[in-house]
């Protein structure tokens, strides 16, 4: 007979659920088994997304796997639980509510309705969803896109929010001989119809936290950033401290800092930081937006973070932000991946 464990997952809700996991199943098949739904992405321990914390018993890595977890994460007792087994009874917290798995992924269709240059290397895409099409994200989350005449998915996340329904506006960077590229700037015009589907992942605002929150964005990482500040604006009472640090390389590539302004007047809790790597002439932060970032940010322990741009930025801002006393499992993050 096989062994299998009991595993109770505490949800943020304050919902328990308990399965039997077996010895050779991860957690996170189990649980999808059993119709319990977990937030996951890649399965393959290297998104984050199942992110959980072990609060009693012992969970190992399933051999052979691999994770983005630190030692010190994993000493700390995270688990990424589509890699992690259970090596006897134990219990893991989650940090999202028992329903906020649930939300079904949908495809759809959108028009275009606009295709705006922003930058030298950034294209605002305004879609409108046609008749009979709907797709919801919590914001931060991302949708796929797939390339007309060329069939190949890419990933955004929108920096609109579900209130600007039927629209959705992403802000794509422009690469080299990138197949979405090489649409937009060649063959994309109003009205062409693109598929869509999401939405995906994780990284959304944990509406819930009143604490201060900390945004640190690099280039097109702000999307799902702006997103959630957006949606800080749309919900109801005191609003908390808030801090956007955004960065890019020059000057010239900087996009979006009218918007910065407007959110700066409509929201007076929010102080945003702009950065440049280099040729700041004195009117940006000279530096990376974790450069940017002061002891004096953190000054309650339970403020909250959210980071989305390239991997060195957000492993560079995790650690910086640890130093300064964000809790860990306050942190979130999203890896901004360029893909042609
Ligand atoms: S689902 Fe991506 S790390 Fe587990």
């Amino acid at each position: 007979m096989t062994a299998t464990h009991t595993v109770k997952l505490r949800f943020a809700d304050g919902a328990i659920r308990a399965l039997e996991v077996g010895a050779e199943q991860t957690v996170l098949d189990a649980a999808l088994a059993a119709g319990v739904p977990l937030l996951h992405q890649c399965r393959s321990g290297s998104c984050s997304s199942c992110l959980s914390h072990l609060v009693e018993g012992e969970a190992l890595p399933r051999p052979g796997s691999s994770s983005t977890l630190l030692a010190s994460e994993f000493a700390a007792g995270q688990r990424l639980l589509c890699v992690t087994q259970p090596r006897g009874d134990c219990t893991f917290e989650l940090g999202y509510g028992s329903e906020e798995g649930a939300q079904p992924v949908v495809e759809a269709h959108a028009f275009v309705n606009a295709i705006e240059p922003i930058a030298s290397n950034v294209v605002k895409l305004s879609l409108e969803l046609a008749e009979g099409s709907w797709l919801a994200c919590r914001p931060g989350q991302f949708i796929q896109v797939e390339v007309p005449g060329v069939g190949v998915l890419r990933s955004y996340s929108p920096v609109s929010t579900e209130a600007d329904l039927p629209r959705l506006d992403l802000l794509i960077r422009l690469l080299p001989q990138g197949a979405m590229t090489s649409w937009l700037t060649c063959g994309a015009k109003v009205d062409d119809v693109v598929r869509i589907k999401g939405p995906y992942g994780a990284f959304f605002l944990r509406e819930k936290r009143r604490a201060p929150h900390i945004f640190v964005a690099g280039g097109t990482g702000l999307a799902p950033v702006l997103s959630m500040i957006d949606r800080v604006r749309q919900l109801g009472g005191r609003k908390p401290p808030m801090l956007l640090s955004f960065g890019c390389a020059t000057p010239d590539v900087l996009f979006y800092l009218d918007e910065l302004e407007l959110r700066r007047q409509w929201l007076p809790t929010l102080e945003t930081r702009v950065c440049v790597d280099r040729d700041s002439k004195g009117d940006f932060h000279e530096g990376s937006p974790v450069s940017a970032l002061t002891a004096a940010d953190v000054r309650d322990p339970d403020t909250v973070a959210y980071l989305c741009g390239p991997q060195g930025m957000i492993d560079a801002a995790t650690r910086r932000l640890t130093e300064l006393g964000v809790a860990p499992e306050n942190i979130f993050s999203e890896q901004f991946v360029p893909s042609n």
